[in-house]
């Protein structure tokens, strides 16, 4: 098995792995850097509070990871798996809960935990289906916003990033469940 190698390419950092080149988008630096201004945030708003964490998963579980240590209050974690996009590039439209909340949300504050909104769609449909357990609040954290054309407002409050409309992965996300393992968020090169 081929392991993973970096090279640099007309200054860019670029992995090259089975012919493929995944360039960096964000490197672990700026990850690390605006993480903890998240949690300073997220600290700051909930004060006094101990909100339930929902981590959305697979795609979320780096960032809740490592923001959870920057959160200087004490919070709760559940986990909510969805699936959206089979195993392809192109969000299928169709979300289905694959594994649901242990814990009740109900009077609780909610702050659901996601990796990347991209059409919106998953995000949508988990804020319908919370509301409707009726929790006291909630609110939405995601790391990584993209640069879609979306019918629906932006219900996102706390965001790592904006990027542009490429498929990205590491630092959680995957392509066909791999990559995930990647500490930076990097994007796949066609060609
Ligand atoms: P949406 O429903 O189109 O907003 O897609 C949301 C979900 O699709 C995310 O939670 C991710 O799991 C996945 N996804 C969207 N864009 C990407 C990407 O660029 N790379 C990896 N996964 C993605
Ligand atoms: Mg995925």
């Amino acid at each position: 098995m081929e392991l993973y190698k970096f090279k640099e390419i007309n200054g860019e950092k670029v992995l090259i792995y089975n012919n493929m080149k995944i360039k960096v988008l964000i490197d672990e630096k700026r990850l690390r850097r605006r993480v903890r201004e998240l949690g300073q945030e997220i600290t700051r708003d909930y004060e006094g509070r101990n909100p339930i964490l929902v981590s959305v998963l697979r795609g979320s579980f780096i960032f809740v990871a490592d923001i959870c240590r920057e959160i200087k209050i004490p919070v709760t974690f559940d986990f909510m798996a969805v699936s959206s996009y089979g195993n392809s590039k192109v969000s299928s439209g169709i979300v289905r809960i694959t594994k649901d909340l242990e814990l009740s949300i109900e009077n609780k504050e909610v702050i659901i935990m996601e990796d990347i909104v991209d059409s919106g769609r998953t995000l949508n449909y988990l804020l319908k289906n919370l509301q409707a357990r009726n929790p006291k609040n909630m609110e939405v954290c995601a790391l990584l916003d993209k640069d879609v054309p979306r019918k629906t407002e932006n219900k996102v409050k706390y965001k790592g990033f904006d990027i542009p409309n490429k498929f990205v992965v590491g630092y959680g996300l995957d392509y066909e469940e791999k990559y995930r393992n990647f500490p930076f968020v990097g994007y796949i090169e066609n060609g």
